[in-house]
């Protein structure tokens, strides 16, 4: 039998807590988690790209905990607009302390994982400061030759829909972000939410990808005036690591 590659799978936008037009944003992580369990593989590490919460409330991230632990796998999560940084740290163990921003470096053994905070507390947009950006440099310096990926809340491209491009990532951050890359050519992809569709685009010549949210969905409209989210097909993404390099695969229900 051929070996499995390794793979991370990508849950985001879990909103738990929220009640928009009335979805139950539990049923939709447990939908999601039960078509995981039922992939013949297990992933090998599991990864949350923030608005784990509604309200960043302590209860609520028990709860994410308590359905995620299902999958029985390492958990690496770090926050979205709608998530508490200190609370979110307290519930996951994270480093650092209090409000501070929470990024990290982890190594997966064929994947080394950088996660990036582009929350803003108080505001639904997103931004990188100079610290972070200068800490990703280092950490980047210090593996330069171990396929990298970068996962991150605000996807750092712009939508072409007005209203998502307003809560974005700063366009000077992601000019930043994108001329900090083009030294480390070992990032070979990011990974998002935050925008509750699927999306590709990319920054420096790496491709980014968002994965669909397992609570509603953004409704298809260019030429939308505000934020439109509809029940619609919940998913998650795996990222599996091929010869070096990632392939990401998009599962709806
Ligand atoms: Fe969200
Ligand atoms: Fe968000």
């Amino acid at each position: 039998m051929p070996a499995a590659p390794f793979v991370l799978l990508q849950i985001t936008d879990t909103h738990i807590g929220g009640d928009w037009g009335g979805e139950d944003p539990v049923a939709g992580l447990a939908a999601v988690i039960d078509e995981v369990l039922r992939l013949p593989d297990r992933p090998d590490a599991v990864l949350l790209t923030g608005d784990l919460t509604e309200h960043g409330a302590a209860a609520e991230y028990a709860t994410v905990r308590e359905l995620t632990s299902a999958i029985a796998a390492p958990l690496h999560v770090l926050p979205g607009n709608h998530d508490d940084r200190a609370t979110l740290r307290a519930q996951f163990g994270l480093r650092g302390s209090g409000a501070e921003p929470i990024h990290y470096a982890v190594d997966l053994g064929p994947l080394r994982l950088l996660a990036l905070d582009t929350s803003i507390p108080g505001s639904a947009a997103g931004a990188l400061d100079a610290d972070q950006l200068a800490w990703l440099d280092a950490e980047l310096a210090g593996a330069p030759s171990q396929p990298t990926l970068l996962a991150l809340h605000h996807p750092p491209f712009v939508t072409g829909i007005a209203p998502w491009d307003e809560i974005g990532l700063a366009q000077a951050d992601r000019g930043a972000l994108g001329a900090l890359l083009e030294g480390h050519p070992q990032v070979r992809r990011l990974v998002a939410g935050h925008v509750h569709q699927i999306l590709a685009g990319s920054l420096a010549g790496r491709p980014v990808l968002t994965a669909p949210s397992t609570y509603v969905q953004a409704r298809l409209d260019f030429t939308a005036t505000e934020l439109e989210l509809v029940p619609g097909a919940r998913g998650f993404a795996l990222h599996a690591v091929v010869d070096g390099e990632i392939t990401s695969f998009v599962r709806t229900l």
